[in-house]
């Protein structure tokens, strides 16, 4: 379920979108079965707001916008192959509103079905015949691996647990949003100063989108959402939310013990509840705030144009949103 909002914020390149989507349907439609219907199952019903941003670069800097549909196109894919990959790491069963992947097939299978998606995503940037996008790409794809596996890891507990937070979801995921924009911004033949001020924003737009999802995690709605709720106090995660709940409590207290390992419902529960009427809420939106309106300082810089004003409104949304 896409919002309204949303919906309309990108209706000015909806052709463009549904070009992306054509590209990604007409490299699923060679893959043989059941590889296919897995991978259905994983791309498609996303926000796209990674193959947005791709569009809106092209379009700033009116140039043809043939390879950033194809950018655009491997973007997602790469996107939701780490979806399904995630999915399998977080024990999480709900995605875009379907049952995940390996709620359905072997987690052996589960993976190799993200890790062939990897390989279309790096076809369609192999044909952009394009050195210097590809390696942004495979740059992109190692950070985010690393990343993710230091955070699996390493302890929740050490005493620089906010910039591990910090460091984590730069690398799981405001390095993609930056790396959607640098390549973008190559293709588009923007000046080093407009690539640096494209990256800038992009990676300020990740961060305060994974803010956001942190804070979605525990006040969302599932059905909205298309994921389960509580999913990263179930597996005992330190985002932002909690981190500003902890900072402001005594030991122990709701969140304290479902850190400690008392995860059964109840308890999981009393925690969400706890951490969604207290400060903590708040003060991670206001951060996430505070990134988008970094990253808008960026786009002054740029040309100042429709798709330059749309970027604005786009961060704006991500604070807002409820999906
Ligand atoms: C989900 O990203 C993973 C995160 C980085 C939080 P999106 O919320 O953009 O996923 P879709 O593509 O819209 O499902
Ligand atoms: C983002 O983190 C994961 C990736 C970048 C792949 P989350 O684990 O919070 O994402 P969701 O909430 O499952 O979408
Ligand atoms: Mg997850
Ligand atoms: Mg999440």
């Amino acid at each position: 379920m896409v919002s309204v909002q949303l919906i309309s914020l990108l209706e000015p390149i909806r052709p463009q979108i549904e070009r992306v989507e054509g590209l990604v349907d007409e490299k699923l439609a060679a893959v043989e079965e059941p590889l296919q219907t897995m991978l259905r199952r994983s791309v498609g019903g996303g926000k796209h707001l990674r193959p947005a941003l791709i569009i809106l670069i092209g379009q700033m800097f009116a140039v043809p916008l043939e390879p950033f549909h194809r950018l655009a196109a491997a973007v997602d894919m790469l996107h939701a192959a780490t979806l399904i990959h995630d999915d399998l790491v977080d024990r999480s069963a709900l995605r875009r509103g379907r049952e995940t992947l390996h709620t359905i097939w072997p987690a052996g299978a589960t993976v190799l079905a993200g890790d062939y998606l990897l390989g279309q995503a790096t076809l369609l940037i192999a044909e952009l015949e394009h050195p210097p996008v590809c390696k942004v790409f495979a740059d992109v794809l190692c950070t985010m691996c690393a990343g993710e596996i230091r955070r699996m890891l390493s302890a929740q507990d050490a005493p620089e647990r906010w910039q591990d937070y910090y460091r984590g979801i730069e690398a799981k995921t405001a390095s993609l949003f930056a790396a959607s924009a640098e390549m973008a911004a190559i293709l588009a033949g923007a000046e080093a100063s407009q690539r640096t001020a494209l990256c800038c924003f992009a990676r300020e737009l990740g961060i305060a989108f994974q803010i956001v999802d942190d804070v979605l995690d525990l006040t969302g709605n599932e059905v909205l959402l298309g994921k389960p709720q509580g999913s990263d106090l179930r597996q005992g995660l330190l985002t932002l939310p909690i981190l500003y709940y902890l900072e402001s409590r005594a030991n122990p207290n709701p969140v304290s013990t479902v850190l400690a390992g008392q995860r059964d419902e109840a308890q999981v529960r009393a925690a969400i509840e706890a951490v969604c009427a207290s400060e903590a809420i708040e003060a991670a939106l206001q951060e996430a705030s505070n990134h988008v309106r970094c990253g808008q300082e960026a786009l002054a810089t740029l040309p100042d144009n429709e798709s330059c004003r749309l970027l604005g409104s786009l961060a704006a949304y991500v604070v807002e949103r409820e999906r």
